[in-house]
């Protein structure tokens, strides 16, 4: 096996929106490969599909935080990011409050929060910054409104959640301080809402805290959970570099957007990225992968969008064609016990903007050259920082 010393640094250039060629060559023919990231750790790369699979629902894929050598005590919270038996308790009482018959009955108050916000961008005139406007704060309005969170908070958790997801920037130290003022938030709104249920999450999740047993300690862990995995969406940005990369896609989505968008929200989630990195998980014990061994305590980031790529799943895995039949699900949104939980609603907004942006604005255009958007590179989930455009 090749020594640390030799090891590339990943990624191995900075990411700035497409898919690493070299990367893309090897998903069929080397799909797990050492590499060193960037704080140092040597770490296994998981390209292909079916070994992604096994990464992401294979539970000897651990999700310890590295460093760390045993499971959480038992008297700990139970939360969605553990492993095993406790993530499967709180996933069952997360999962009654995401039905897809309730998560389809957000989509006319989604439908309203696109269009208010996109009326405010026409309004500010052109060229208008699309994330800043749109991408960036319709998650946020979005997860909160389900959760039931008043809106005159908002300002409130903002700077929390920014220094939670940005601990690249701000430092484990805020993003531990950000947390703990953030849950100190959620569990007086438990309080409210077990004075006043109302219909949202929330109020949910404690209707069946009886049968449930999670306590409000849990509850309010779930409930970040939930807030941090939904208020960035980013793949709507994504979505449209790709569809002006593509012109002769944009025109077919543009003479049927209400048709085509939820088949084009599925190909952008296949086909685009936002990011070079992904979760970093932790082997429980040794595990044959890929022709390599991998050992108990090794580092593993498998790479879902690579996964996305493979050609023995996708027939011309590398063509964006909105069109696409899917035959198998992509990995964008996981696989396995912790596939996102939010998934419906967050193909949903992105669907709703797509649709709505291209009816409103049937000459929308980049205001810049595409290869000069800036990427934010300060957080796993990262992302185009602005999209000037003009129609
Ligand atoms: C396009 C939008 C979204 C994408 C691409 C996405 C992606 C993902 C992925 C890849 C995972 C699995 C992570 C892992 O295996 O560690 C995940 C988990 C999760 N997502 Fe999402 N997500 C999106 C939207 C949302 C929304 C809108 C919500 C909430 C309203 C949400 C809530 C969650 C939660 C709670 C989990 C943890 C589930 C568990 O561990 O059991 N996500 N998401």
């Amino acid at each position: 096996m090749t020594v640390a010393s030799e090891l590339r640094q990943y990624p191995f250039q900075p990411f700035t929106g497409d898919l690493d060629e070299e990367l893309l060559q090897m998903v069929e023919t080397d799909s797990v490969t050492r590499v060193i990231l960037p704080d140092g750790r040597p770490c296994w790369l998981v390209l292909g599909y079916e070994d992604c699979c096994t990464v992401l629902a294979d539970p000897r894929f651990s999700r310890l935080i590295s460093g760390e050598t045993a499971a959480p005590g038992a008297d700990a919270p139970r939360s969605l990011v553990m492993d095993g038996a406790p993530h499967a308790c709180v996933r069952r009482v997360a999962s009654r409050a995401f039905t897809a018959r309730r998560m389809d009955s957000y989509r006319p108050r989604v439908q309203r929060l696109v269009d208010q916000l996109v009326d405010a961008m026409i309004a500010g005139g052109k060229p208008a910054d699309l994330v800043s406007g749109l991408v960036a704060p319709l998650p946020m309005l979005v997860v909160c409104d389900v959760l039931g969170i008043p809106a005159s908070d908002h300002h409130r958790f903002y700077g929390w959640l920014e220094g939670i997801n940005s601990v690249v920037s701000y430092g484990l130290a805020q993003a531990v301080d950000s947390q703990q003022a953030l849950r100190d938030y959620l569990g007086e709104q438990l309080v409210a809402k077990r004075a006043a249920p109302a219909d949202d999450l929330l109020s949910i999740w404690l209707g069946e805290q009886q049968s449930s047993a999670l306590t409000d300690e849990e509850l309010v862990e779930l409930a970040v959970g939930v807030l941090v995995g939904g208020i960035e969406i980013n793949s709507t940005s994504t979505g449209l570099r790709a569809l002006f990369q593509h012109p002769e896609q944009l025109d077919k989505l543009r003479a049927e957007p209400e048709k085509l968008a939820a088949s084009a929200t599925d190909e952008i989630l296949r086909y685009t990225t936002v990011s070079a990195m992904f979760r970093v998980v932790v082997m429980a014990g040794d595990i044959e992968l890929g022709g390599e061994t991998i050992r108990a305590g090794d580092s593993v980031m498998a790479l879902p969008w690579f996964g996305n790529r493979d050609g023995r799943i996708y027939p011309d895995p590398n063509v964006f064609d909105i069109e696409r039949v899917p035959g198998s699900p992509h990995l964008t949104f996981g696989f396995g016990p912790h596939y996102c939980l939010g998934a419906a609603l967050g193909k949903m907004q992105i669907e709703l903007s797509l649709a709505t942006l291209l009816r409103r604005l049937p000459n929308l255009a980049p205001a810049i050259p595409l290869d000069e958007l800036p990427w934010r590179h300060d957080r796993i989930n990262c992302g185009i920082a602005s999209f000037p455009v003009t129609w």
